[in-house]
């Protein structure tokens, strides 16, 4: 079977497709055969040599990224219930390490997996898992959304902003997302009052936030403080800078909170109900072969993504 792996931390073309046997599943495990995989800026940070996963992977070279995998259940250990072969399968795999969700087949622990409903592709599938959750985590458990709050999604057009904006939106909440002039349309059909991040002026329609949703982090970060009305919260995603934005929010006492993605079955299921029931649509860029992971990599890296890139075998 085909995998990507790196040898060693770099540009995108340290990712080469290499062949590898098959795995085989241990009693407790699943084999998935992937149809289709989800990048997240984890991938390309960790392949550069940032980041806690590659402060981990350093001394596990090679290493072959990829959490988000959608596909079937291909095989399974013989303590395994609940799940058969045959069965449509995505989810969040072997996060943070091992990760291998860039496989051909791939093996996983079967709690991590929810049910692809018949109406959802294996595109949208591979899409949701990481992104999906860290909208859902971010929004539900570090952050407490509740209807008719005020809240800006900051880069609402990219891969978890474009779920966590359509969420909110869903709970009841008045949503704000910022992005380029050229992904404010994509913004409106979802229902959110798009801003331009290139611009003063339009920043000044984020004024007395409930809720600051941050996934560019930095000093964009610490300048959306400024946005929070008294009692509002910020909670930030990029982890590199997560820290630092904390620090900045206790002296202005300002609330900020970061967290690290996990994974939930069962909010995954949901979140699957949701795009089955046409609450939520999940946008795909574009998809790129497998083979052409460093292609796809640059893309993603760019930081200008609307939605998700998929790679599909
Ligand atoms: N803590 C965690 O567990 C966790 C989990 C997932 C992701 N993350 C982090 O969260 C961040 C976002 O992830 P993602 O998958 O959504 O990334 P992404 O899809 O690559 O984000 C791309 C989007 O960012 C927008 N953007 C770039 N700079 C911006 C700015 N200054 N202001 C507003 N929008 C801006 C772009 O819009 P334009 O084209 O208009 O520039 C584009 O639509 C990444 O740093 C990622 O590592 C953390």
């Amino acid at each position: 079977m085909k995998q990507i792996q790196i040898a060693e931390f770099g540009a995108p073309d340290v990712l080469q497709c290499v062949e590898v046997e098959i795995p085989e599943p241990q009693a407790h495990q699943v084999v998935i055969k992937v149809n289709a995989m989800g990048i997240n800026p984890i991938d390309y940070k960790t392949r550069r040599g940032l980041g806690f996963v590659a402060e981990k992977a350093k001394s596990r070279l090679p290493w072959v990224p990829g959490y988000d995998v959608a596909g079937v259940v291909y095989a399974k250990g013989a303590a395994v219930t609940g799940w058969e072969e045959g069965q449509r399968v995505c989810g969040m795999v072997n996060f943070p390490l091992p990760a291998g969700g860039y496989s051909e087949y791939v093996v996983a622990m079967p709690e991590m997996l929810a049910a692809i409903p018949d109406s959802v592709s294996d595109t949208d599938a591979a899409a949701l898992p990481l992104a999906g959750l860290t909208a859902w985590q971010g929004l539900y458990e570090t952050g407490n959304l509740c209807s008719g709050q005020r809240v800006a999604i900051l880069a609402a057009a990219g891969g978890v902003g474009h779920i966590a904006a359509q969420l909110a939106r869903h709970s009841g909440a008045q949503v704000w997302g910022t992005a380029s002039v050229s992904h404010h349309d994509f913004l409106e059909e979802m229902g959110i009052k798009p801003v331009d991040y290139h611009d003063e002026k339009s920043l000044e329609k984020l004024k007395d936030m409930d809720f600051v949703f941050d996934a560019v982090g930095g000093e964009t970060g610490i300048q959306a403080l400024d946005f929070l009305a008294t009692g509002g919260t910020l909670v930030t995603l990029p982890t590199i800078t997560a820290e630092q934005i904390m620090q900045a929010a206790k002296e202005r006492g300002k609330h900020a909170r970061g967290y690290t993605v996990h994974p939930d079955a069962k909010q995954l299921q949901t979140l699957l109900e949701y795009i089955a029931d046409k609450q939520l649509q999940i946008n795909i860029q574009k998809r790129f072969p497998l083979e052409e992971a460093a292609q796809a990599h640059a893309l993603l890296e760019k930081g200008h993504t609307r939605g998700k890139i998929i790679l599909a075998v």
